[in-house]
């Protein structure tokens, strides 16, 4: 089944325990961190995760955009995250090595993310030990961003790896998610969906999470 992961960067601060509580039904709660320097953007970090870690029972799936990420990733996992992402541009393959190793002995999920110009090789040499890959379906830095349709193959590449291993790893496309791109993106081989933006505008969220679950 298709997994609808809320992208609370598209949420209203201001209420943020209503905005998780409308999109309660989905699978995972996305929470975007970003520095200012390895995306040119900043946006929440370790005390909004643990408030957010207190006010829900859903999953919740950081993602890091930030410089160095080794730096921080048992810290968020501490702080409440149960899947830690973070950015295989951003750190150097002992360290990346080195958090995988310790998100599993912490009893978290780890997970790698690509940036659309940094190719499906260069995961490759971790996937096995991976519980998640996120693609980026746009530049990461900004919500409501159009979706990069180029990015479909890498996809289906990160795909056929997984599956040609027999691997358990989940795919998933972040960025520019809507009803339409939603279902590009099933078919290529992604069973994960990061959706902000278009999900945040519906006036009817739960309608949408169950109706994006039926691709
Ligand atoms: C972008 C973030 C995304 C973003 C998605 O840098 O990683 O998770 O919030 O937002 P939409 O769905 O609006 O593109
Ligand atoms: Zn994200």
């Amino acid at each position: 089944m298709i997994k609808i992961a809320p992208s609370i960067l598209a949420a209203d601060f201001t209420k943020l325990g209503g905005e998780i509580n409308s999109v309660r039904r989905a699978d995972y709660l996305h929470f975007d961190v970003m520095d200012g320097s390895f995306v040119p953007n900043i946006s929440i970090g370790l005390p909004v995760l643990e408030s957010v870690r207190k006010t829900t029972d859903m999953a919740l799936d950081v993602h890091l955009m930030i410089a160095s990420p080794a730096r921080y990733t048992a810290r968020f996992a501490e702080a409440g995250a149960d899947i830690v992402v973070f950015h295989v541009e951003a750190e150097t393959a002992e360290n990346t090595r080195a958090s995988i190793d310790e998100l599993h002995r912490l009893g978290k999920k780890a997970g790698l993310s690509v940036k659309p110009g940094t190719a499906a090789d260069t995961l490759l040499p971790y996937i096995e030990s991976l519980d998640a890959v996120l693609v980026m379906t746009v530049e990461p830095g900004f919500g409501g961003q159009k979706f990069i349709e180029e990015m479909l193959p890498k996809i289906s590449e990160i795909r056929r790896a997984a599956d040609s291993r027999g691997l358990k790893c989940e795919i998933g496309a972040d960025g520019g998610i809507n009803l339409q791109t939603a279902k590009q993106c099933v078919e290529a081989g992604a069973d994960v969906l990061v959706v902000g933006s278009d999900l945040f505008a519906s006036a009817d969220r739960a309608s949408y999470i169950a109706e994006i679950r039926k691709y």
